[in-house]
Order: C-alpha cells, then sequence, then structure tokens
C-alpha cells in the first residue's frame, strides 16, 4: 500500500477514478480553474481543456472557475483583468465548454464560496501553510515577501473545490498539495462538526504528455514560448519562426540534446496525432526550416476551427457576458445551499 498523501498513492486513486468515470459519471461532480492572468495557449488545451469537455460530454456535472481573486496571490495588480476574463470564457466556448452543461463563473461573484474561507481557516495550523512546496516557489518567484493571502489561498482553493461538493479536479502536479490540503479540511469539519457535510476529493492527474513551450521549457506566456489559442495563423507563424532551433541539419527527436527541434516535433505530433520519430523521419535532411513550415502549417490546421467558432464569440460580446452572468447565478445557488449546511453544522442557525 502506498503512504497515504504520497504521489502514488494520488496516481493510485486517481486511476482508479479514470476507470470508474466512465461507468458512472453520474457519481462524479468535476471541479477545476483557471487564474485570468492572460490567454489560453496550447499547453493548457492538451494539459486540461480538452479532458474537461470530455468529461462534460461524458455526463460528469462540470463546473468551470475563473479565479480572479488568485491574480493577486502573487501579483500587486488587477490591470486588465476583466479583459482577461472575458478572454478565457471565449477560449473555453471555443474549445467547446458548454455552458448548458458546465457553469463557467467566477471567485468574487460568489461571496458564499468566500466565506467558507473563515471556518477552513480555523482547520489549519500555520506550520502546515508553510509547508506548502507550491506556495514555496510561487513566493521564490515572486520576488515578494510573503503575503497573507499566498500563504492561506490553498485554503481558498479548497473553498472553490468544496462549496460545489467537487470530488475529482483535474490538475497538473503542482496542485497535488492543494488537493491534500482540501481533503484535510473536509475530514477535519466533517469530524469537528459532527456532520458529513463535504466529500473528500480527488485529482485527476493527466497522463497527457506535457506540451512544452517552442524552446523546450515549460510553455508559459511569461516565457513567450507559448502558442494562444487566439493568436492568428500569421501570428502563429511568427512565433514558430522565430523559435530557437540548432546548427544540426538533420532532423531527429532527442528532448535532452536538441529541445528546440524536440518541442517543434511534439508541438506537430499533438496536433496532428502522429509520432515525434515519424515526423522527424519524414522532414529528415530538409532541416529546421521545413520542419517550421510543417509545425506551422498542423498547429494552423488543428486550431483553425477553434479560431473561428472564438471569432464569433470575439463579436458577440453581449452573449459572453451573459455566459458568465448565468454560470454566477447558478453558482450561488449552490453556494448559498452549502453554506447553510455549514451553518447548520456549526449551530449558526438564527
Ligand atoms: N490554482 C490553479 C492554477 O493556478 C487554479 C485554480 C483555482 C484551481 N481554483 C481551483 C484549480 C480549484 C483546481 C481547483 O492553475
Amino acid at each position: 500500500m502506498p503512504n497515504v498523501g504520497s504521489f502514488e498513492a494520488s496516481l493510485e486513486r486517481s486511476n482508479e477514478i479514470k476507470a470508474d468515470l466512465a461507468i458512472h459519471p453520474e457519481k462524479y461532480t468535476m471541479l477545476t480553474g483557471d487564474r485570468p492572468t492572460g490567454r489560453l495557449h496550447l499547453g493548457h488545451y492538451f494539459g486540461t481543456i480538452r479532458e474537461r469537455v470530455r468529461l462534460q460530454n461524458m455526463g460528469v456535472a462540470t463546473r468551470v472557475l475563473i479565479a480572479d481573486y488568485q491574480v493577486i496571490t502573487d501579483r500587486d495588480t488587477t490591470a486588465n483583468i476583466q479583459d482577461n476574463v472575458y478572454n478565457m470564457v471565449m477560449d473555453y466556448l471555443a474549445c467547446g465548454i458548454d455552458p448548458a452543461k458546465t457553469p463557467i463563473y467566477v471567485h468574487s461573484a460568489i461571496p458564499a464560496c468566500n466565506q467558507l474561507l473563515l471556518p477552513f481557516l480555523s482547520l489549519v495550523t500555520e506550520a502546515e501553510l508553510q509547508r506548502n512546496p507550491t506556495v514555496k516557489a510561487e513566493m521564490e518567484a515572486s520576488g515578494h515577501a510573503l503575503t497573507g493571502l499566498l500563504l492561506t489561498y490553498p485554503i481558498h482553493q479548497a473553498c472553490d473545490i468544496l462549496f460545489c461538493k467537487g470530488n475529482v479536479v483535474p490538475v497538473g502536479k503542482d496542485q497535488l498539495p492543494h488537493i491534500e490540503i482540501t481533503r484535510t479540511v473536509a475530514r477535519r469539519f466533517n469530524e469537528r462538526f459532527g456532520a458529513r457535510v463535504f466529500p473528500e476529493p480527488d485529482a485527476l492527474i493527466s497522463d497527457a504528455i506535457e506540451i512544452p513551450g517552442l524552446d523546450g521549457r515549460k510553455m508559459s506566456k511569461s516565457y513567450g514560448n507559448a502558442i494562444s489559442l487566439s493568436m492568428t495563423a500569421e501570428e502563429t507563424a511568427k512565433r514558430i519562426r522565430k523559435s530557437q532551433t540548432d546548427g544540426e541539419r538533420r532532423i531527429t527527436f532527442d528532448k535532452e540534446r536538441r529541445p528546440g527541434v524536440s518541442a517543434l516535433l511534439t508541438t506537430a505530433a499533438l496536433c496532428t496525432g502522429r509520432s515525434e520519430v515519424e515526423i522527424a523521419e519524414e522532414i529528415g535532411d530538409a532541416g529546421a526550416g521545413a520542419l517550421k513550415a510543417y509545425v506551422t502549417q498542423s498547429v494552423n490546421d488543428f486550431l483553425a476551427p477553434i479560431r473561428e467558432r472564438r471569432h464569433q464569440f470575439e463579436n458577440d460580446l453581449a452573449y459572453v457576458k451573459d455566459v458568465l452572468h448565468e454560470g454566477n447565478r447558478v453558482m450561488n445557488e449552490v453556494a448559498n445551499a452549502t453554506l447553510d449546511e455549514v451553518r447548520a453544522a456549526m449551530g449558526m442557525v438564527y
């Protein structure tokens, strides 16, 4: 038996749930979200968005949160936040998130979700908060002192998951400490207040290969190595053209020695469903120029229908706002009902 709380334990449960999801989708509620700090890119698409759409279409109850309060965990401005939120809704819709099945909503519009933070914070110690490796890494990257919000946001994230009784959370490995503390909070709440209000959620760990950025590092807007869903075909071509390759003419797949060339091959592989080695062999001695032309074509072909749908939403901001307002409305009902249960469990009924 793997240790409780270990990566192996999470992975084992994740695999069990994946098998069960197809048989009993009605047992599951998925909650996941993104910080609205920029446009979604291919890394998001292949890493998580595609999986969300799959779960949605399987009949799982799916909810997608645009985590606007998390924007101020490690930065001191909310500049462009409204624009980022609307654009994130457009990206989701273009990728196939269906608002009739999947409410899309923001933190700041759900007061009852945020209110859960108070009882939840009473269930964890400062030492537990300090131990979270993701928070430590984010603090170091921010170059700022640790703020109260950065230290406690994993508990706020527990509110996100638990207010709608989410029991499956598709996330990357960096988020596993947050799922673990969410399980702890749920368990302690139920024990302390003697009521089974909250489920203990599980992570769904993605087994998709991580799509690298064009330079071989993690794909990230801040590295300038990402292909956003919202870019034009020309912008995409330009970004790929400018990506770093190396002096070797013959194209081969070798992530360690040739990160630039290999990242391009993986990008094309994901977009075409072919393997990197097959593409490398086909291009062979034609060199980096031919590789880049092939990658550009495959990315632009793959994104064409997504971009076409996106244009429709770009031209209909009123609809985009409606989607968000409706998501906020539905999730407020859910949050208020849960907060009522919490108040009842705590005897705070007046
Ligand atoms: N912390 C997540 C990220 O940075 C975003 C997020 C906010 C989230 N609330 C969540 C993810 C709840 C899963 C569940 O990507």
